[in-house]
């Protein structure tokens, strides 16, 4: 059973006030917060078994590196990956594209297409602009619609056997689209494209299942899903990861070192040079096992109702404009008229009420709207309508002092 008032005693900073008003906590697209059993795994980490993992025969080391082994398999199982040494941990989702990017920088030849969503975050934008720069690749854009959805039906034209490679996240950090994704591999396979897939913000909201998908790459990051900072995930095919070579080279990533030459780890260590964030791969797990326990299905009962009853509410104040509006979780983008959407924040904030402003790290959607960008409110499970009244009356508040 759901039960809300239970689901936020977990989590100590929603108690706290900000400007002596009680926090509302709407920036869930940026990170979301932590419940006192992820805090718990960090504090016992640290007081009781912190030492590196993978090198020593001691018994703190050892302990470190089977609870670090046992988060990668809990994340191996949550995604359905095969094996668990498909699971490179990483210090994120940047961290995790731009080793595919930088992989195929010795894969691309000249004039391979790339095709990337125009609904992308910028960290999957940047890091194949610099891969089509250093092989002189192609890189093409998919569409977007004035819904925030894509325009398939161009996807389905772009695709050619010159196509390599597509990108795209499978939710829209500024929008909150649910891309279809499943239809966007699928045609790429067809011409022997390989995709990537951004989860990071699908992650806090769907479990993915990367063998149905059939994805190719996917990647994601703890902090979106009640982990901590600093830590996420590269889902590789063995296949396509052993294609790559290693992003960095350091301890941990070999097998045997000479001056005269170095031979690489397997997988899933060839990624991980040097010490990894030990403690937060195994607060990772443990928050995965949060989250499962709650049930995907009650997370999106709960955030789909508050996505209905934040957009119903909002809808309602004239001159508010909602930019997205196709098939899309618990996020709203919103501008007023004449209002900067900074000023809107600022004044959100002075009520206790935390979102996001600006472009979201993704310029070309608010450049798509002519907008220097938007108030984003991204809700949680642990949100409640409660709280969106509070956004409602606040939002009327900063519309009557603004305009
Ligand atoms: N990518 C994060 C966001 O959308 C930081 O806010």
């Amino acid at each position: 059973m759901f039960n809300i008032e239970k689901i936020r005693e977990d989590f100590p900073i929603l108690k706290r006030e900000v400007h002596g008003k009680p926090l509302v906590y709407f920036d869930n697209g940026a990170t979301s917060q932590t419940p006192q059993i992820v805090i718990d795994a960090i504090v016992d980490y640290y007081s009781n078994y912190n030492a590196n993992i993978h090198r020593g025969v001691h018994t703190l080391s050892q302990e470190a590196t089977d609870k670090y082994e046992e988060a990668r398999i809990k994340i191996q199982k949550h995604f359905n990956a095969k094996n668990s040494y498909e699971i490179i941990l990483t210090a994120g989702t940047t961290h995790s594209i731009n080793i595919v990017a930088s992989g195929y920088a010795s894969i691309l030849k000249k004039g391979d297409e790339i095709l990337v969503s125009a609904l992308e975050h910028h960290s999957n934008i940047v890091p194949w602009q610099m891969l089509c720069e250093k092989v002189g690749a192609i890189l093409k854009v998919i569409p977007m619609e004035n819904d925030g959805s894509l325009n398939m039906e161009t996807y389905h034209g772009l695709l050619n056997s010159q196509t390599k490679l597509v990108f795209c996240n499978h939710v829209s950090n500024a929008l909150g689209t649910i891309n279809p994704i499943k239809e966007i591999i699928d045609a790429a396979h067809k011409v022997g494209a390989k995709v990537l897939v951004d989860g990071a913000q699908a992650c806090p909201h769907i479990k993915p299942d990367v063998q149905e998908l059939d994805v190719d790459y996917y990647v994601a990051s703890a902090h979106k899903m009640c982990g901590p900072t600093g830590v996420g995930l590269l889902y590789g095919k063995e296949e396509l990861l052993n294609l790559l070579p290693p992003y960095q080279g350091g301890g941990e990533m070999i097998e045997t070192v000479t001056f005269e030459k170095t031979t690489y780890a397997g997988l899933p260590h060839k990624f991980e040079a040097g010490t990894p964030n030990i403690c937060g791969g195994i607060a990772f797990g443990v928050a995965i096992d949060y989250m499962n326990a709650i049930g995907f299905d009650e997370i999106a009962k709960q955030e789909e109702e508050l996505l209905a009853y934040g957009t119903k509410e909002l809808e309602k104040i004239e001159g508010l404009k909602i930019y997205g509006t196709s098939h899309k979780t618990s996020v709203i983008s919103f501008n007023i008229e004449g209002v900067h959407p900074y000023d809107v924040g600022t004044i959100l904030d002075k009520l206790g009420i935390a979102v996001r402003t600006g472009h979201h790290c993704a310029q070309p959607i608010m450049d798509y709207f002519c907008i220097p960008g938007t108030i984003r409110a991204s809700f949680a499970f642990y949100n409640t309508k409660e709280e969106i009244d509070q956004l409602v009356n606040a939002v009327k508040k900063a519309q009557m002092m603004l305009v």
